[in-house]
């Protein structure tokens, strides 16, 4: 097979892509190594930073997602059972954020990518990437146990954490950055309607909770336990009880359902400070993880595929690899940033160490600040919604 840019893995920052480069007359076929089935059916995140819903509607790939998704224009801070209310709409010029499940992004954006007649091949692993270091780098895959060669321009590896995009760069072209927290997250999908109407971060003294949803009818829930936790330890009731008690505020009731979607996601931080080499490109989770608390991974997957699309928009047209040249350099600010915030709501959150010790007291310090000081709310909230793509310029 033969194409403009190769793209390994149809997720969130795969389809973005292939569908951008189309609108701008570039092809693409895209390698996914799960079949269609488990990628749509694979609960992740929800939370669409203003950004990312712009750029979904400006591809015109943004009608389901229009009708379905629930814009949210605050948030709610809860701290040993008190919450303080972030309007982030009105400290940010109206930038709001949408709750519209990844795997609805997902489904959306391979529907139409399939139905335009367009290349994308599921169970197709890539295996190898070479002459990455000359202008015609090819991509090695299997799929049924037959062998091929994906032929292109550029590699774009949107293949996630565990994918081979990363394995490839050359060791000595970055540096990396890891960080494994001491808890994970036990996520929920119920049939309950929302007990809220706005997302809820919650730190307790028995730990994190989340409270954010999918519809009017279903809800999504995340509570912080250990990283050795087993999920047969957490039966329906064991679950409500313990979101019910941190989530927990004087005169609110937390609503029960049934749970049809149970899973821990452990949390880390990782990434490399280069995101290219020769003719290979990484963008999303294979350059860089956040923990989820602020829901930046899958708008960083879309906020990097943007300055990459603008690189190889330039070199078909200008012929030129300036921009291109500039990726990780104009990726990595964003990137960094989101670093900072989920690490930032991160240690807020979740409890490190016990109740009334000096993090504790940190921890307080701050919501305290939040509470009196319209500045910090400020700076939570256009981090929150996302900083618009000129703040990096
Ligand atoms: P992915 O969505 O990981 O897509 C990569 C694709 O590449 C996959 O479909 C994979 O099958 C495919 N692939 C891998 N290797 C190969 C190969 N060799 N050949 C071909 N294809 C390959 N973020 C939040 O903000 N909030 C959350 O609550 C949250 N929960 C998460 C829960 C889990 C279990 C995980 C893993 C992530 C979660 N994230 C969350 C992060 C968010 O989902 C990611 O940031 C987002 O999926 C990144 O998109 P991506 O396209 O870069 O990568
Ligand atoms: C969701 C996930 C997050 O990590 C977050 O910060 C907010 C919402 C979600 O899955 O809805």
């Amino acid at each position: 097979i033969k194409t403009q840019v190769g793209i390994i893995g149809a997720g969130p920052a795969g389809l973005v892509l292939a569908h951008w480069l189309k609108k701008h007359g570039i092809s693409s076929v895209i390698l996914e190594l799960r079949s269609r089935e488990y990628v749509e059916g694979r609960v992740r995140a929800g939370l669409l930073e203003q950004n990312t819903v712009d750029i979904i509607k400006h591809l015109g790939l943004g009608d389901r997602l229009e009708k379905e998704g629930i814009e949210h224009d605050g948030v709610y801070l809860s701290f040993d059972e008190e919450r303080i209310h972030v309007p982030f709409s009105e400290l940010t010029n109206g930038r709001k954020i949408t709750i519209y499940g990844q795997q609805e992004v997902v489904k959306d954006l391979t529907d139409i990518w399939l139905e335009q007649g367009e290349q994308l091949y599921f169970e197709t692993g890539a295996k190898e990437i070479v002459d990455f270091d000359t202008d015609s780098p090819k991509i090695h895959f299997e799929k049924n146990g037959e062998a091929g060669i994906l032929e292109c321009d550029f590699v774009a590896a949107c293949d996630g954490f565990h994918g081979i995009g990363r394995k490839t760069m050359p060791k000595d072209s970055y540096k990396s950055y890891d960080i494994t927290y001491p808890f994970s997250w036990l996520g929920i999908l119920a049939n309950v309607a929302p007990s809220t109407d706005e997302l809820i971060y919650a730190y307790h003294e028995n730990g994190f909770a989340l409270h954010s949803l999918r519809s009017e009818t279903v809800s999504r829930l995340y509570l912080q336990v250990d990283n050795d936790e087993n999920l047969d330890d957490w039966p329906d009731d064991r679950i409500w009880k313990e979101l019910s008690t941190r989530l927990g505020t004087k005169g609110w009731k937390l609503k029960s359902g049934p749970i049809f979607d149970k899973s821990i996601t452990p949390m880390r931080s990782h990434m490399i400070d280069n995101l290219q080499s020769g003719r290979l490109f990484l963008a999303g989770d294979s350059g860089h993880i956040v923990p989820p608390t602020g829901g930046k991974g899958l708008n960083l997957a879309v906020a990097d595929v943007k300055h990459l699309v603008d690189g190889f928009v330039d070199f078909y047209k200008n012929n030129t690899t300036e921009f291109l040249d500039n990726y990780t350099e104009q990726a990595l600010k964003r990137i960094w940033r989101a670093q900072d915030f989920s690490n930032f709501m991160t240690t807020l959150f979740h409890k490190q160490d016990n109740h009334g010790s000096y993090t504790y007291r940190l921890q307080k310090a701050k919501i305290d600040y939040i509470k009196m000081s319209k500045a910090y709310k400020t700076t939570i909230a256009e981090n929150y919604v996302g900083l618009p793509f000129e703040s990096f310029e």
